[in-house]
């Protein structure tokens, strides 16, 4: 009698738990799916982090299997690669396919098109003129990026508009970066001294996310 009774008991509480984890599923359910919880926006670092993640797999994905195919074939050595090309940046005027850099570029005047966010890429060795870290937020991002490898992120002004930006490192992560930088004759020139190596921080990748006032 006795253990029928606890038998019971236990039936009842465990019953009372199922009940109450069905009810909050089916509350969180309804919240996410237009409650009044989904007018809270993702904090704006996080959208950063979102688009920075995207953009960066993009360019380390076409710089390992694309850019190395044409002079590595899976590890190995091929002179003439899997097709007879080469990145180069004149690739529209020669038997050529974009720079890492210029792909990057091309995507991000897409995504840009929409005014949403601005993406670019910069460097304090920057081989393309445009490309200079500019103002106080890009010049301490910079130096901070290259100095602890880690995200950069603050609000600023430009152009009297509200922005949240963020600069990440953006890292030598295949050979072809640091051989083809080490050898550009305007990195020759402009900074002899500065021979890149695998794992280095290149440069930096900018976000502007404008913010409603
Ligand atoms: C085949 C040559 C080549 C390869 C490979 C290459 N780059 Fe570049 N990169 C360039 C050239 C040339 C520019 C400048 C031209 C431009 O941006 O149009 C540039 C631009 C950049 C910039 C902007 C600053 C600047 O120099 O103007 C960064 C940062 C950068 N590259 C990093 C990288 C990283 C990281 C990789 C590998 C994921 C990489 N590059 C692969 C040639 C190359």
């Amino acid at each position: 009698m006795l253990l029928a009774n606890n038998w019971s008991k236990r039936v009842k509480s465990k019953t009372i738990i199922l009940l109450a984890i069905s009810i909050s599923i089916f509350f969180s359910v309804v919240a996410c799916s237009g409650g009044p919880q989904a007018t809270v926006g993702i904090k704006p670092e996080i959208v950063v982090d979102y688009i920075h993640k995207v953009a960066e797999s993009d360019r380390t994905a076409y710089t390992k299997h694309v850019i190395n195919r044409l002079k590595k074939l899976e590890g190995e050595d091929k002179p003439k690669g899997v097709v007879p090309a080469e990145a180069t940046e004149s690739w529209k005027q020669s038997n050529g396919i974009p720079l890492p850099a210029q792909m990057f570029r091309m995507g991000a005047e897409l995504a840009s098109e929409s005014g949403n966010f601005t993406i670019g890429l910069i460097s304090d060795w920057n081989i393309n003129d445009n490309q200079a870290p500019r103002g106080e937020f890009e010049k301490q991002g910079m130096k901070t990026v290259v100095d602890t490898s880690q995200p950069y992120k603050a609000e600023r002004e430009i152009a009297g508009k509200k922005y949240f930006s963020a600069i990440y490192p953006d890292v030598a992560v295949a050979e072809a970066c640091v051989t083809c930088h080490n050898n550009h004759p305007i990195h020759k020139e402009r900074y002899p001294d500065k021979v890149f190596k695998l794992g280095d921080v290149m440069g930096g990748v900018v976000i502007n996310l404008p913010l409603d006032s």
